[in-house]
């Protein structure tokens, strides 16, 4: 896999765009790069590349990578936040994928990137409700030509996709249903008969914003109960702990772009 990541330089929690976020908590800095450092380590031993961005000064959440874009198949779809405290992240990311290569094309409505779009199979799951714009999907499926399945988020605790529901493989995942709308859930049953149920104790400290490469999956390590459902079902989980950057909502998967090549037509 390659993966692109944000060095956490100058992370803080200055502002509140989320319930997890309380800018009177106190956040050590140094622990946050050593955190997230370690996750970087790890996707390096699982014999991953990791690209890196650089971090800009007065962009705290600029380490949420995910949110950067959506790569896939070469072409990535650059990103319009829904909060102005966020909104010079999108030049940021977009320019680097210029850069490297990416063809780059423009979102119409807000979307936070692979915060609310996941990739599974040939499917994209799109989360709206609290940031990616219902109006997006669309736009989404326009740009990148695969079916997208709009997923309407309720619990404001689990305001992005990747909060509430995680990609393990091409035909599984793993997701806490009352994160969903009704609706949604049943769209989900349909769709993944055999996924994982995530409890709300897995959930709450982040447990579903987890990375997969279809066997090694790398998640906080205070989700025990998901570890354990995984290691059930034949995947390896990888615990770390990013409790610093999860009191600005974020965990392994928020640091994390997935960078996709236009693969080789077969
Ligand atoms: N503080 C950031 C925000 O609220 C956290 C983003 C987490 N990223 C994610 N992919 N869920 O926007």
């Amino acid at each position: 896999m390659r993966y692109l990541m944000c060095r956490p330089t100058h992370f803080a929690v200055e502002y509140a765009i989320n319930p997890w976020m309380d800018p009177t908590a106190p956040v050590d800095p140094a622990l946050a790069v050593a955190q997230w450092e370690a996750l970087r380590q790890v996707y390096l031993d699982l014999g991953h590349t990791v690209e890196e961005i650089e971090p800009i000064a007065g962009l705290p959440d600029m380490v949420f990578a995910a949110n950067g874009a959506t790569v896939i198949d070469g072409t990535a779809l650059a990103v319009q936040f829904r909060d102005p405290q966020r909104a010079d992240e999108a030049p940021a990311y977009r320019s680097w994928l210029e850069r490297a290569g990416f063809q780059v094309r423009e979102p119409k409505h807000v979307n936070e990137g692979e915060g609310d779009l996941l990739l599974v199979g040939d499917l994209i799951l799109a989360g709206t409700g609290f940031r990616t714009a219902h109006a997006e999907h669309a736009h989404v499926q326009e740009v990148f030509g695969r079916p997208v399945i709009t997923l309407q988020l309720v619990d404001p605790r689990f305001y992005h996709l990747d909060t509430a529901l995680c990609v393990l493989d091409e035909r599984t995942i793993a997701y806490l249903p009352e994160a969903f709308s009704p609706g949604s859930r049943a769209v989900l049953r349909r769709l993944f008969p055999d996924a994982i149920l995530a409890t709300a104790a897995d959930a709450e400290v982040l447990g579903l914003n987890a990375v997969s490469d279809g066997r090694h999956v790398v998640l906080p390590a205070q989700a025990t109960g998901l570890a354990a459902a995984l290691r059930e079902r034949g995947y390896t989980p990888i615990g770390v702990d990013l409790s610093e950057l999860r009191k600005a909502g974020g965990g392994p998967k928020c640091c994390t772009l997935v960078l996709r090549e236009r693969e080789a037509t077969k």
